[in-house]
């Protein structure tokens, strides 16, 4: 895995997070103009906070790594020469932003030439917690300072916090996979967006498994889960790439206690 980087790309993270922030707070709760980009009776919102935050951040880009590509939720692919990409999407959990409710994130992800993501931040500005994850470890930054991420040390899943966003997006075979995790775990959560992954980083949420996501919904969740000591596998347990199917756990024991039920439907 290439994670000789060459530059602080933490500072650029967080520039950008900072970039973020600024263009997406003054919307919070405030009166909306919601697009739909979806046709065909299918909803998903997008607000002029999602595509600003996506501007900001892109800015701050041409000014500090103009020579790295670029994969937006809101404004597609921008080439470079690099080898470094920077993956990102503006507001993770649009529904919640729309909604008032302070689970929303904004997603940044550096992702090397293999395709593996290395650097993560998982912002969420309401709650002024920024979760970071790097080849060096994880921290929580809020009120100025920052304290290492870890993971929990729940072992079994019968005693496991777990979560997915959305049980009524996956498929039939998914379901089926995720109802054996959900009887089986003794708490389960829903409609946490990438916050959820950012609570299993900081130990109290043991075990996340989503499918369908997109390349941003996931890069900048990986290095922050590994970051903090957690495992992020696709469905059949391999070293996840970001997209598709995701598994994160605190640890190899839940992971696989998991894996017995989601590889039946793994793609
Ligand atoms: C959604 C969130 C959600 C996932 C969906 C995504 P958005 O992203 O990441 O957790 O389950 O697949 O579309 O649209 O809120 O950025
Ligand atoms: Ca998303
Ligand atoms: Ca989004």
């Amino acid at each position: 895995m290439q994670t000789d980087l060459d530059f602080d790309a933490l500072v650029v993270a967080h520039a950008m997070a900072d970039a973020a922030r600024a263009a997406i707070m003054p919307h919070f709760r405030a009166v909306l103009d919601i697009e739909n980009k979806q046709g065909g009776g299918d909803f998903d919102p997008v607000t002029e906070a999602d595509k600003s935050a996506e501007r900001a951040m892109r800015d701050v880009l041409k000014l500090l790594r103009p020579q790295d590509a670029i994969i937006g939720e809101e404004y597609g692919r921008q080439n470079g020469t690099s080898g470094w990409t920077w993956v990102l999407d503006p507001i993770d959990g649009t529904r919640a932003f729309i909604a008032g409710l302070p689970v929303w994130t904004t997603l940044i992800g550096l992702v090397d030439h293999g395709g593996d993501a290395i650097v993560g931040i998982i912002d969420q500005p309401v709650l002024d917690e920024r979760y970071v994850g790097s080849p060096d470890g994880a921290y929580l930054r809020s009120a100025g300072s920052d304290t290492a991420l870890h993971v929990s040390e729940c072992d079994d899943l019968r005693n496991a916090v777990i979560s997915t966003t959305d049980p009524f997006i996956l498929t039939p075979p998914e379901q089926g996979a995720w109802t054996h995790l959900r009887d089986t775990a003794r708490i389960v959560r829903y409609g946490l967006d990438a916050y959820a992954y950012a609570r299993l980083a900081d130990g109290t949420i043991d075990l996340i498994a989503e499918a369908g996501l997109a390349p941003y919904d996931a890069a900048a969740l990986i290095p922050v889960v590994r970051g903090a000591g957690g495992l992020a596998c696709d469905w059949r347990g391999a070293p996840a790439k970001p997209g598709g199917q995701l598994v994160c756990s605190a640890s190899q024991e839940i992971l696989d206690q998991a894996l017995e039920s989601l590889r039946g439907s793994a793609v």
